[in-house]
């Protein structure tokens, strides 16, 4: 049934719910087994009920540390034999116990051309530096911000007069279609030992 992953959000999961029309269409061989989220009201949280997706959403402020929250997590993954974990709007940075076990199995996207325009707000950083090309990039996680080593890149054009609204929406569409594929190329457990 292919390789098991883990989504983690935090927010509206539309990358969450591209992921699922495509293992339900069968262009992604995968099983979602979970999704992990930080915030109770989440969107993302109702989208996977919808799905019948398990749950797992936690408060990190009930956790002494990073290395305790993902120290659970990490059990988590392992009993459910998790291959890997995507980020799809996950907005709590990885911490070495979860990287360390999962070395180049967690993988995010990010809505830049990166190494331009890494951290929060990467649309409104794009704007304001007046960029005509922008895009979207799927990378593994390292221990900086957006700074993991890079697997596939797709460009969206910035035109004169587009709105904020208007390059999102251009962002997203093409992060809909590029994640699904990125993460059926990604290679299989016994390719990747
Ligand atoms: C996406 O734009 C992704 O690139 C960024 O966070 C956003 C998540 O959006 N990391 P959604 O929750 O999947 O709609």
């Amino acid at each position: 049934m292919g390789m098991k992953l883990a989504v983690f959000a935090s927010g509206t999961g539309s990358n969450f719910d591209a992921i699922m029309k495509a293992v339900k269409n069968g262009t992604l061989e995968a099983d979602v087994s979970l999704l992990v989220c930080d915030k109770i009201e989440a969107s993302v949280v109702k989208k996977a009920q919808q799905h019948l997706i398990d749950t797992v959403v936690f408060n990190p402020k009930c956790y002494e540390s990073k290395a305790a929250y993902e120290e659970v997590l990490l059990k988590d993954l392992q009993s459910r034999g998790i291959d890997y974990v995507i980020l799809a709007g996950f907005m709590r940075l990885i911490g070495p116990t979860l990287l360390e076990a999962y070395e180049h199995r967690i993988v995010n996207i990010h809505p830049s051309l990166l190494p331009a325009f890494p951290g929060k707000d990467a649309i409104g950083q794009a704007l304001e530096k007046n960029v005509k090309v922008t895009g979207v990039t799927v990378h593994f996680v390292d221990n900086g911000m957006d700074t993991g080593p890079i697997i596939d890149q797709e460009a969206v054009r910035v035109e004169e007069g587009d709105t904020r609204e208007a390059v999102q929406k251009k962002i997203q569409q093409v992060e809909h279609k590029l994640y699904p594929r990125v993460i059926q190329s990604l290679p299989v457990k016994e390719e990747s030992l």
